[in-house]
């Protein structure tokens, strides 16, 4: 059995998010701990993972690399939040327990999102032990990947597209790669910054163009996996996707074919790692478990 080498950096990342998190509730509402509850309750911590994968990767500790981790995961955390919103997704379960608006309630699940968008900013800014320049470049490509170019732009194509008409294939994959890729892009430009602040340009765009293909096989298997999982093994409702009429590549291509396009893009993101020499490195190891994975 394959040992999945983010369980190493697992217990560095939870403390450093639970560290970046507000410790005590206001007694006026209920934001706090709902702000807990959603950054704090499971989730694989794949995108902090890859960021310190990265760094260890181009001769960076994971030291260096955890506030933003820490970052990438809490801009993650949000969109969780408001992607299961009655007015997106509209799903009550996730990473197995109710959906934050379900446990608390939707403006408290709206807040928790603007607050948790907010605090990956912040805690990115704060980390005074990366130098200013690189830090200002890290929070311009945060912004790129989490706004209308990327995530939020991604999800406003997806709404757009559901329950309407099956997008052709080459626009189903730069939905993919704008509402899952940026941030998987994001996670691999951070952990390069943090190990290699003057990396050279050709070296970054490689690192680029690998996080966003790699995004993009993740969310391919995501669809696979709502379509052939149990709500149980995923902590999510299952087969929502087709519920919904998402454009899906499932829906598209139909499961065999979509598993196989998965393991293509796998292949495609790691032949760019291996351009660069890294595919024996611990970012090599973690992008195999992006598609090798049941939830
Ligand atoms: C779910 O992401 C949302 C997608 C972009 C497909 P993950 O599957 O990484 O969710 P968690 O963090 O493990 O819950
Ligand atoms: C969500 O995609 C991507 C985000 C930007 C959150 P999905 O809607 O497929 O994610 P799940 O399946 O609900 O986790
Ligand atoms: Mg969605
Ligand atoms: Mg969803
Ligand atoms: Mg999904």
């Amino acid at each position: 059995m394959r040992t999945d080498p983010s369980d190493g950096y697992l217990p560095a990342i939870e403390a450093a998010l639970r560290n970046a998190l507000p410790v005590g509730d206001d007694p006026a509402h209920q934001l706090n701990a709902a702000l807990r509850y959603a950054a704090l309750s499971g989730g694989k911590r794949l995108r902090p993972a890859i960021v310190c994968a990265t760094s260890a990767s181009l001769g960076g500790t994971i030291e260096d690399a955890l506030p933003a981790a820490v970052a990438i995961e809490l801009m993650h955390a949000y969109s969780l939040v408001h992607d299961d919103l009655p007015a997106m997704d509209d799903d009550d379960l996730r990473r197995g327990q109710p959906s934050c608006h379900i446990a608390f309630d939707e403006a408290t699940a709206i807040l928790v999102g603007d607050s948790l968008q907010a605090l990956a900013f912040e805690t990115l800014a704060a980390a005074t032990d990366i130098a200013a320049a690189t830090r200002v470049r890290m929070v311009r490509l945060l912004a790129e990947a989490a706004g209308w170019r990327g995530m939020a732009g991604g999800q406003a194509f997806d709404m757009a597209a559901t329950a309407a008409p099956a997008l052709p294939l080459e626009a189903l994959r730069r939905l993919h790669a704008a509402k899952t890729g940026a941030l998987f892009r994001a996670a691999v430009q951070f952990g390069a910054l943090c190990a290699a602040p003057n990396i050279d340009a050709a070296r970054f765009h490689a690192l680029t163009c690998f996080g966003e293909t790699l995004g993009t096989a993740f969310q391919i298997t995501d669809d696979v996996l709502d379509a052939t999982q149990s709500t149980a093994a995923l902590g999510k409702r299952a087969g929502a996707d087709m519920a919904k009429g998402k454009n899906t590549y499932p829906a598209l291509l139909g499961v065999a074919a979509s598993r196989a396009l998965a393991a293509k893009t796998l292949a495609e993101a790691l032949r760019i790692l291996q351009d660069i020499g890294c595919a024996d490195s611990p970012l090599g190891e973690l992008a195999q478990g992006t598609v090798h994975r049941a939830s």
